[in-house]
């Protein structure tokens, strides 16, 4: 294999990550605190504009915490978008509840709001209200919020977001991750920024973090010993990776632009061949097209998906099927779904571009030869 690999998604560093490393070491703030955890979590709220945020070392950690605090406990159901990764759903039964799976609408591939609002009723009739929901914003682009916020505020049910996938995206002018009770980010290695491995949790509650921070740090209690009256956990970020994470956050911007003129360089380099269609953009705000994602028609374009990755793939390049849904993963397949046939074609057609803010037209190009190459007129 001659020419170098090309990722779906890589870590893309600034240059200026050696320089908040550097000085952590210099001052020997080595733990998971200390002063670029404290800026970290400041500039971060700032971005996002919410009043209170929390470093961790993942978004699967935030998102178990935010559980947790929203009370959901053994045997309580959670609503939850079935097209997703699993660390959306993992975390609801570490506490012993079950996910209830909602499918996708097609204007923006997430969870589907009408779909929501008719299990929540159905549900609060029945007498057993759900105890949260976790709209998931796929691939960069947020949820249609205010339909599901409003059913929540009628019934008093937490909405935890999961905006793992989405930091720089808008919904209606404001960040996704910043509508409910609590939002979630994440900064693995993939994501549009990355720490190496790391989240964030935000909320507008102070108690809420206050809480969240002390469950994060072994649930000390106030006391000079050691004493502990709830269950902790350690899930504190290192101060050496908040400093990378400042150093990300400064170039934020750049990275959602690079991501969409990536996605504008395939949809006007691809996007005339038949049976290839793109993501679409919602019109309720900016998708940052952290990843480029298509669906492709076999009949039309004369091959299906998985042709177009294999092609890809035998010339070094990695592309990814759209997430296989929960209500489809072995492990999850027991449990409750509402719908699903649309997570289901989005799965079966879709792929994901490779799409790092790295890539240059040589990339770029590289790739849509290939899936030019696979047509068949
Ligand atoms: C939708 C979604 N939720 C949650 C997570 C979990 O984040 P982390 O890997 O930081 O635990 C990820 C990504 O990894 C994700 O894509």
């Amino acid at each position: 294999m001659n020419r170098p690999r090309l990722y779906l998604s890589p870590p893309h560093m600034s240059g200026r990550e050696q320089y908040y490393i550097q000085e952590a070491f210099a001052t020997n703030w080595i733990a998971p605190l200390g002063p670029h955890v404290n800026a970290f979590e400041q500039e971060f709220a700032a971005t996002v504009a919410t009043s209170h945020a929390l470093t961790l070392n993942s978004g699967t950690a935030a998102l178990h915490l935010a559980l947790i605090l929203a009370g959901v406990g053994s045997g309580d159901e959670v609503l939850v978008s079935t097209l997703t990764f699993s660390a959306s759903v993992n975390p609801i039964v570490y506490l012993g509840a079950r996910p209830v799976f909602i499918d996708s609408e097609r204007t923006s591939w997430n969870l589907d709001p009408a779909l929501v609002v008719e299990t929540i009723e159905r549900k609060v009739a029945q007498g057993r209200p759900p105890k949260a929901v976790i709209p998931v914003h796929l691939y960069g682009q947020s949820v249609d919020m205010e339909p599901i916020l409003s059913v929540c505020d009628r019934y008093a049910i937490p909405v935890i977001e999961d905006a793992a996938e989405a930091l720089g995206s808008s919904y209606r002018g404001k960040a996704p991750g910043t509508f409910g009770k609590a939002g979630i980010y994440s900064f693995n290695g993939n994501k549009i920024i990355t720490t190496s491995g790391g989240g964030m949790l935000v909320s507008d509650d102070a108690d809420f973090i206050t809480h969240a921070r002390k469950l994060a740090t072994q649930a000390r209690d106030p006391a000079p010993h050691y004493q502990h009256s709830e269950i902790g956990y350690n899930y504190r970020l290192s101060n050496v990776l908040a400093g990378i994470g400042r150093a990300q956050l400064e170039v934020l911007e750049e990275r959602v632009q690079a991501r969409r003129r990536n996605c504008t360089y395939y949809q006007q380099t691809i996007g005339d061949l038949p049976g290839i269609t793109f993501m679409p953009e919602a019109p309720w705000g900016r998708h940052t097209r952290w990843l480029t994602a298509i669906t492709v028609d076999p009949v039309r374009f004369g091959a299906d998906r998985e042709a177009i990755r294999l092609a890809l793939e035998a010339e070094n390049i990695e592309a990814r099927p759209v997430w296989k849904p929960m209500h489809l993963q072995p492990i999850f397949a027991h449990y409750e779904t509402v719908g699903g046939v649309v997570a289901e074609d989005l799965f079966d057609r879709g792929l994901c571009l490779p799409s790092g803010s790295a890539m240059d037209s040589s990339d770029l190009e590289r790739v849509v030869q290939i899936v030019r190459s696979v047509h068949r007129p």
